[in-house]
C-alpha cells in the first residue's frame, strides 16, 4: 500500500485517479481549495484518508497545503493534477500580483514541490498542449503580452515538464515524469473532449504506484503509459534553471538539493 496525495482531487481527473487508487487499496489524501470542497470530496470518496485545503491560486494558500501535507507525514508519491484552463477571457491577477493560470498550474506544484517533505515519485499534469509552449522566461506573469489563454495555458503546461524535469535532474533518488492524459470531457475539458476518458487517469497512477520497469524512470513525459516526445525547451538546462530561479524569487523558496 502506497501514501498518496493528490492535489486538485475534488472533481474530474484528479478524483479519478483518487478513486482507481483508493480501490486498489493505496491510502489516498485529497486536495481541495475550501473546507466546502473538501467536504463534497470526502462524500464523493469516503474510502480517502485525508483532505488537506488550500486555495492554490495564494502563495499563502500553497504553503497552507504544504504545512497540512506534511504534518500527515512522508507520502510515496505526489501527483501535480490541480490546473486551471486555457479559457480564461483576459489576465485574472491573483491575490499576490501574478497571472492566475500560472500561479495555479505552475507556481503551486514548484512550491509544493520544494516545501513537502520529498516522496520517491512525483507526477506532474501537463498536456499535448504544452507543444505549443513557449518558454517566455521574461514574461512568466503576461504583463508585456496581450493576453491569449490558449497560449497562457500552453506555456503553464511546458513549464511543468520543465519542472519536472528540473527536479528529475536534480534529485536523482525521486521519480519525476510528467504526462498527457489526453484532452477528455472534464470540467476543463468540456463536453466535446474526443479522448477517452476511462483512460485519462491511468498513466498518473500507474507512474504514481506501478513497479513495471518502464514506469520506475525519471525524466519522461507519457500520454497513455508510452513515452512522447516533448517540446525541447522541456530538456533545457538554460531554461530549467531559470524556470527555477523566477518561482524561487517569487516564492522566497529555492529548491532545496536533495
Ligand atoms: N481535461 C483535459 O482534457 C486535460 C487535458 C490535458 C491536461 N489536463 C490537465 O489535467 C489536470 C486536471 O484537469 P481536469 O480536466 O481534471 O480539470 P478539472 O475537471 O477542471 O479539475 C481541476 C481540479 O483542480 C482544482 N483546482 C483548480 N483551481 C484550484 C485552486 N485555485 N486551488 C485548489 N484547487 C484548484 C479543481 O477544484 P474545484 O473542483 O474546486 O474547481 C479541480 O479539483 C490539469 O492539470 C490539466 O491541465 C487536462
Amino acid at each position: 500500500m502506497a501514501k498518496i496525495l493528490i492535489t486538485g482531487s475534488t472533481d474530474g481527473l484528479g478524483l479519478m485517479a483518487a478513486e482507481l487508487l483508493a480501490d486498489a487499496g493505496h491510502a489516498v489524501t485529497l486536495h481541495a481549495r475550501n473546507q466546502r470542497r473538501a467536504d463534497a470530496a470526502s462524500e464523493r470518496l469516503p474510502a480517502a484518508d485525508h483532505v488537506v485545503v488550500g486555495d492554490l491560486a495564494s502563495i499563502d494558500g500553497m504553503r497552507q497545503v504544504a504545512r497540512e501535507a506534511n504534518s500527515i507525514g512522508r507520502f510515496d508519491a505526489v501527483i501535480h493534477n490541480a490546473g486551471v484552463g486555457y479559457r480564461e477571457p483576459r489576465r485574472i491577477q491573483t491575490p499576490d500580483g501574478l497571472s492566475h493560470v500560472f500561479a495555479i498550474n505552475v507556481l503551486a506544484p514548484y512550491l509544493l514541490t520544494a516545501l513537502i517533505t520529498p516522496p520517491n515519485r512525483l507526477v506532474y499534469l501537463s498536456s499535448g498542449m504544452h507543444r505549443a509552449g513557449q518558454p517566455a522566461l521574461d514574461d512568466l506573469q503576461w504583463t508585456k503580452r496581450r493576453w491569449d489563454g490558449a497560449q497562457a495555458y500552453s506555456d503553464s503546461k511546458l513549464f511543468d515538464v520543465v519542472l519536472a524535469f528540473a527536479v528529475a535532474r536534480r534529485w536523482p533518488g525521486v521519480l519525476s515524469n510528467a504526462l498527457d492524459p489526453g484532452w477528455v470531457p472534464t470540467k476543463m475539458g468540456g463536453p466535446g473532449a474526443p479522448d477517452d476518458l476511462s483512460l485519462a487517469a491511468v498513466t498518473q497512477v500507474w507512474l504514481a504506484v506501478s513497479d513495471d520497469p518502464a514506469a520506475t524512470v525519471t525524466g519522461n513525459y507519457f500520454y497513455h503509459e508510452q513515452p512522447r516526445d516533448v517540446h525541447p525547451a522541456a530538456r533545457s538546462v538554460e531554461v530549467q534553471g531559470a524556470l527555477l530561479d523566477g518561482c524561487a524569487q517569487l516564492t522566497g523558496v529555492v529548491l532545496p538539493n536533495p
